[in-house]
């Protein structure tokens, strides 16, 4: 009944996208990664660009980390990027390049969790495993009036087992894929259009009027907000980045030199990149100020021209001509100031 009603939907209905259809799975697990924090119009573009430069796994596993970084550039939580140049490595020297369709090795691959397996077992193997992410979180909680809390253990249990109970045999690829674009086109977070969803007469939310309370989720922490404090260094048409460490945050990206404020960003500048790099400068003009949120604080960043007055030999750091900044993978806080 909710399958039917769904697919009967979904080939109507349904977003013409990409990687769907696409016959080869490489293309899915890239779209599915790509898309795991970020939206489809972004990640429309950003996956074309990525199939012509990496059009199969041992292309993206043969490539300079670098290089697979710039390709990302804008996205967002790099260390999917990161992640996904490990698997594809893993792919080649384990699996004969191909991805496996053994569900545990698939899910034994770096950035490769639940949701993964099931979109890729599904959509690209044509196996009949469900698949769960926040849309479809939504979704199910609403068609079943779910008020365990969503992202509790037991809330997240409850709808993986709804996303497997309701599954067509022979049809999960598209039946999970019509679940993301009714998350994304009727089911919305905010306003849901309930008049034009296929499944509003067997929506126990609809039914009890209780759609803007699902899904429940637990309650926000606040995030800190810090302010920093970024040299811009030139010298002769040169600039001084440093490199991030290769894990956590932003791994293996370049930054400006940089680092946290308490109070007056013009004023600790100096002093704050000779504690943490070493360097000896004079701060100059103040050239912007840049704010971007992640996921678990707030920064807003102070960027000012400096001269360099001492700068030490340093492997993390490296003068780098002006107009090659283009070719030094950033966040998007760095390459907002880089454009200024
Ligand atoms: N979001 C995540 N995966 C998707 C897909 N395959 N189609 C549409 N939206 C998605």
């Amino acid at each position: 009944m909710l399958s039917s009603r769904l697919l009967k939907w979904y080939r109507r209905h349904g977003r013409t996208l990409p990687w769907r259809d696409h016959p080869d799975a490489y293309a899915v697990w890239v779209s599915e990664i790509m898309l795991q924090q970020t939206r489809v119009e972004t990640v429309i573009p950003y996956f074309e660009k990525w199939m012509d430069l990496f059009p199969d796994v041992s292309s993206l596993a043969n490539a300079y980390e670098q290089e697979v970084l710039n390709a990302w550039e804008g996205l967002g939580y790099y260390s999917r990027a990161r992640n996904l140049h490990k698997a594809a490595k893993m792919v080649v020297s384990n699996f004969n390049g191909k991805l496996p369709r053994d569900l545990s090795e698939l899910r034994s691959l770096p950035g490769i969790g639940r949701y993964t397996v099931g979109a890729i077992a599904s959509m690209a193997f044509g196996m009949d495993e469900p698949t769960l992410d926040g849309n479809l979180r939504r979704v199910f909680a609403r068609l079943f009036d779910v008020s365990d809390f969503a992202d509790s253990a037991s809330g997240e249990k409850k709808l993986w087992e709804l996303a497997e109970e309701h599954l067509p045999k022979g049809r999960a690829g598209d039946y999970n894929q019509a679940l993301m674009d009714l998350g994304s086109t009727i089911c919305l977070p905010k306003n849901p259009r309930c008049l034009l969803c296929p499944l509003m007469e067997i929506c126990k939310a609809q039914i009890n009027g209780t759609q803007d309370l699902r899904p429940v989720l637990k309650p926000k922490k606040a995030v800190p907000l810090y302010i920093h404090a970024a040299g811009v260094i030139l010298h002769r048409k040169r600039v001084l980045l440093a490199q991030r460490p290769a894990d956590g945050l932003l791994g293996g990206m370049w930054e400006f030199p940089n680092g946290r404020v308490n109070a007056d960003p013009a004023k600790e500048l100096p002093q704050l990149l000779n504690a943490i790099y070493n360097l000896k400068v004079k701060r100059k003009e103040a050239l912007g100020i840049i704010q971007h949120a992640y996921t678990h604080f707030k920064v807003t960043v102070h960027a000012f021209s400096c001269d360099p007055i001492l700068i030490p030999k340093n492997k993390n750091l490296k003068w780098v001509r002006v107009s090659d900044l283009n070719d030094y993978p950033m966040g998007k806080v760095d390459r907002g100031i880089a454009n200024k």
